[in-house]
């Protein structure tokens, strides 16, 4: 997803460059920076990752004023021309969203020649020509709030005034750090920690004129307004690999540590405590998009099993569009790492609409999303990095087992999670490369399992083809019979997660229809039984989900490894889709 940073202070270049490649992480396929020298504004943007735009780039630290962007191609492909910043007459900005009705706009901006196929240029023009009338920044974008429909967040700068810079956002994420001599904007908190801690969280609408000494926010009617101080609590400063070859396999070897902190966090004298309580609804609808929708489904399980409530698990991009048969008492709960995914906040609105209670399970702290649900609980798994998310996942699992054991303390259960951490610990420190090269070697990969065991394979596949680029598909094993088991030749590796004790025997059979097919089967199980042509054994536990979870991440680490993908950016993913 686009990212944008905007920098008024002391060396702006290199702070402003500092706080994008610090957004490279939100998925981009271009980058460009526009600053004010010698009283121009200069632009350079190029195709590709940011090291394209760091050559030959001017590092003058007399420079004050900086905006900056990465973009995720939306409106026009590519390319150099439709890169940020764009200039249209007096204005430069950087946009990250998407404006709905650009094409209307266009048709009374016929005087200017626009040369993008973007939607950010149509908004550059209209900004011209409303200051062109008006002279007003403030007010222009006060008008301008009326006039775009979409989402957008904006770093705008105006060769008529070259002390100051403006923003606004509608939507789309945009946060602003300040310190007593510079001052940040950025579209998340990563962007900002080399200036500082201290930041105010933006509304729709909030505008912001920037000057090197002062920060002036108006809602859209021009009224000045006061936020509350937000400091970053995390002990980084800045994000890094912690020398780790790349930040999934760091967020990865974090996930023993994130679970004992979200222990130690919800669960005192093994009491369940600030954890949301569920046990008045008789529906429970989960929300989310890709991974998170897997994490939901773990809920599910846990829920119906440990909770006894009716659960169902939705994607996000489905549910919006959906019938809705709500009674009030449904809870609706959403799930989210970044807290600003389009999709997973308009299916909230909805739920908020109709007056549901709704619960948000989020990591980033006062996201969209966390702040528009009626009830949050934070994954506390810290900033994730890689656009494939592991510790995330991981955490949201564990918070919706939380919501279940807080209906029913199973005592087994509580008193197993303490152990987790160890035990993940040790399914990290094996090395998974030789089952990673025999699946390195095929096109076509199908995960299977059932019930719980199938929803974790919905997460193994997604984590594979996410980074290496291997067509990959998840699949109840029960259902392949009835017609997907054409597809099994000896071109084709089935991944099988073989752990629920209740029902193996039953995967155990489907494995065998398989291979009497010359497919070849990896099993990922706790069965030591000869049923597959390869294993992948696990310790068996009533937690078991928690652990499975640590190989599938890992093989498909090494996968994308082997393939010599960007496993940490992979191509034409972004971290959090704040587009629809
Ligand atoms: C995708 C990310 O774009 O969005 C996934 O690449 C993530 O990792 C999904 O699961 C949902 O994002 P979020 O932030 O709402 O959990």
């Amino acid at each position: 997803m686009c990212g944008i940073v905007g920098y008024i202070g002391n060396n702006a270049i290199k702070n402003t460059i500092t706080g994008l490649k610090n957004l490279e992480y939100r998925g981009y396929d271009s980058s460009g920076i526009a600053y004010i020298k010698n009283n121009k504004v200069i632009i350079k943007k190029e195709v590709g990752r940011i090291d394209n735009l760091l050559t030959n780039l001017d590092y003058d630290n007399s420079v004050n004023i900086a905006i900056a962007h990465t973009r995720w191609a939306t409106h026009g492909e590519a390319n150099k021309t439709n890169a940020h910043p764009h200039k249209v007459g007096k204005i430069t900005l950087v946009h990250n969203g998407i404006i709905e009705n650009y094409e209307k706009l266009k048709e009374d901006l016929t005087d200017y020649s626009l040369i993008s196929d973007t939607d950010t240029e149509v908004i550059a023009a209209l900004i011209d020509k409303l200051y062109n009338k008006y002279s007003d920044m403030k007010l222009v974008l006060s008008k301008v709030t009326n006039l775009l429909k979409g989402s957008y967040a904006l770093a705008i700068i105006n060769d008529d005034i070259k002390d100051k810079m403006f923003a606004i956002r509608k939507d789309s994420p945009l946060i602003v750090g300040y310190d007593n001599k510079s001052t940040i904007i950025a579209s998340d908190i990563p962007a900002i920690l080399h200036v500082t801690k201290k930041y105010y969280l933006l509304n729709n609408y909030d505008i912001l004129e920037i000057s090197s000494n002062k920060l002036n926010i108006y809602d859209k009617d021009l009224n000045k307004i006061v936020k509350e101080e937000n400091t970053y609590d995390a002990d980084s400063t800045t994000i890094s690999k912690d020398g780790y070859e790349h930040y999934m396999l760091k967020e990865i070897n974090e996930e023993p540590d994130i679970f004992k902190n979200i222990l130690d966090k919800y669960i005192i004298n093994d009491k369940i405590v600030d954890i949301y309580d569920i046990s008045k609804y008789e529906n429970i609808e989960i929300v989310a998009c890709g991974s998170a929708t897997h994490a939901g489904l773990i809920g599910k399980y846990y829920i119906e099993n440990l909770a006894s409530i009716k659960t169902s698990v939705y994607y996000a991009s489905e549910y919006r569009y959906q019938k809705h048969i709500y009674n009030q008492k449904t809870l609706v709960i959403v799930i989210s790492q970044s807290g600003e995914t389009a999709d997973t906040k308009e299916a909230l609105k909805i739920a908020n609409e109709a007056n549901l209670d709704t619960l948000a399970i989020v990591n980033v702290y006062k996201s969209s999303i966390a702040r528009l649900a009626k009830n949050v609980i934070y994954t506390h798994a810290k900033i994730e990095v890689a656009v494939a998310t592991t510790k995330a996942y991981m955490a949201q699992c564990l918070i919706l087992l939380l919501l279940a054991l807080k209906v029913n303390p199973d005592k087994t259960i509580i008193n197993e999670l303490h152990n987790i951490p160890n035990i993940m610990k040790k399914y990290i420190k094996k090395d998974y490369k030789e089952i990673a090269s025999v699946i390195s070697n095929y096109d076509h990969i199908f995960y299977l399992g059932r019930l719980v065991d199938y929803y974790l394979a919905l997460e193994g596949s997604l984590k594979l083809k996410e980074i290496s680029y291997i067509h990959s598909e998840a699949y109840p094993a029960g259902e392949l019979k009835h017609g997907t088991i054409s597809l099994m030749d000896n071109n084709v590796l089935v991944i099988a997660i073989v752990t629920d004790n209740k029902i193996k025997d039953k995967t155990i059979s489907n494995i065998k229809e398989i291979t009497a097919r010359g497919a070849k089967v990896i099993a990922i199980t706790n069965d030591n039984r000869e049923f597959s042509d390869y294993k992948v054994l696990i310790e068996d536990n009533i937690l078991i989900p928690f652990i499975t979870i640590i190989p599938m991440q890992l093989i498909a680490y090494e996968v994308a490894k082997i393939k010599k993908c960007d496993i940490d950016k992979p191509r034409n993913l972004a971290k959090s889709v704040t587009v629809e």
